[in-house]
């Protein structure tokens, strides 16, 4: 085999209190095609910007080889991402887990889907995008002895994801930046305590807990500086009754509803309250991991 597509789904991390540990697979998808020559390395599909060695995706499939113990040839690389980028909802951990895919699938596919995960935590420095970009689903992960450990949760089918995407970015190590290096024990403990109602209210489909869960103190109090319109946008998805959290790092903003008609109020108020152009993506949970297309 010379050539392999592989397609990984969008994801949004933390879910509110579970910061660095949960994440959730999207239906937004990120095709990158690996077809090895004999000409170096050529990247499509992509801004100029990220066309150079450093590419995530060319970083993963390097990191791969080198695990196995096996040279690097040329690739030509193109990729057709649907993800918007620096957005919070894994544009860069798809392109890890497909370069990873890629190069191991293009090697005789010696390493499982741990080992996958393995290599590109320790890229990443943590699993929660990673795991449901590979596993699809909703997925709780920690990270023991240096290495992430992954479980699947059951989920309620009846929620809707509307993601809020911004005009503006936000690179995640600006966005880590200003989060304390210690927390009180109170904050701690009440992380904890929502993080696993927030599981519970996701299984059940009960949206009166999961609003009252889905509620943070380790880090999006300290980013929402960093995001105009936060407050405001916080504010009205309130009174729809929808649970809101940050995606990832941000700027995105997630709610999560069963309410069908919950996009078209906001098609029709968000734009009254905020002052960047907020896209409303209507979007569903990926049980599918990342696959060979
Ligand atoms: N858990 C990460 C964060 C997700 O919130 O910084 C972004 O990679």
């Amino acid at each position: 085999m010379s050539s392999v597509t592989i397609r990984v789904p969008a994801t949004t991390a933390n879910l509110g209190p579970g910061f660095d540990a949960f994440g959730c697979a999207l239906s937004l998808y990120t095709d990158v095609t690996f077809e090895e020559t004999d000409a170096g390395l050529e990247i499509t599909g992509c801004d100029e910007a990220y066309t150079g060695p450093d590419n995530m995706a060319y970083t993963a499939f390097c990191a791969v080889l080198a695990s196995l113990s096996e040279e690097v040839r040329g690739v030509k690389i193109h990729i057709e991402s649907q993800i918007p980028i620096c957005r919070g909802l894994g544009s860069s951990a798809a392109l890890l887990v497909a370069g990873a895919m890629g190069a191991n699938l293009l090697r005789g596919n010696k390493l499982s889907t741990q080992g996958l995960l393995n290599i590109t935590n320790a890229m990443e420095g943590h699993p929660d995008n990673l795991a449901p970009a590979f596993y699809g689903g909703l997925t709780a992960s920690m990270v023991d002895n240096g290495l992430p450990v992954t479980v699947n949760f059951p989920l309620h089918p009846d929620w809707e994801f509307l993601a809020l995407v911004p005009d503006f970015n936000l690179p995640t190590p600006l966005a880590r930046s200003v989060l304390p290096t210690e927390i009180p024990r109170s904050d701690a403990v009440y992380n904890i305590a929502h993080g696993a109602m927030v599981l519970k209210a996701l299984e059940l489909g009960d949206e009166k807990l999961l609003r009252n869960a889905m509620q943070d103190r380790l880090h999006q109090g300290y980013r929402k500086k960093l995001i105009p319109d936060f407050d405001a946008i916080q504010a009205l998805i309130r009174t729809t009754g929808a649970a809101f959290c940050l995606s990832g790092a941000g700027p995105t903003l997630l709610c999560i509803t069963q309410d069908p008609g919950l996009e078209e109020k906001l098609t029709e108020k968000l734009p009254k309250i905020t002052t960047a152009h907020w896209d409303i993506l209507p979007l569903h949970i990926e049980f599918q991991g990342a696959h060979r297309v």
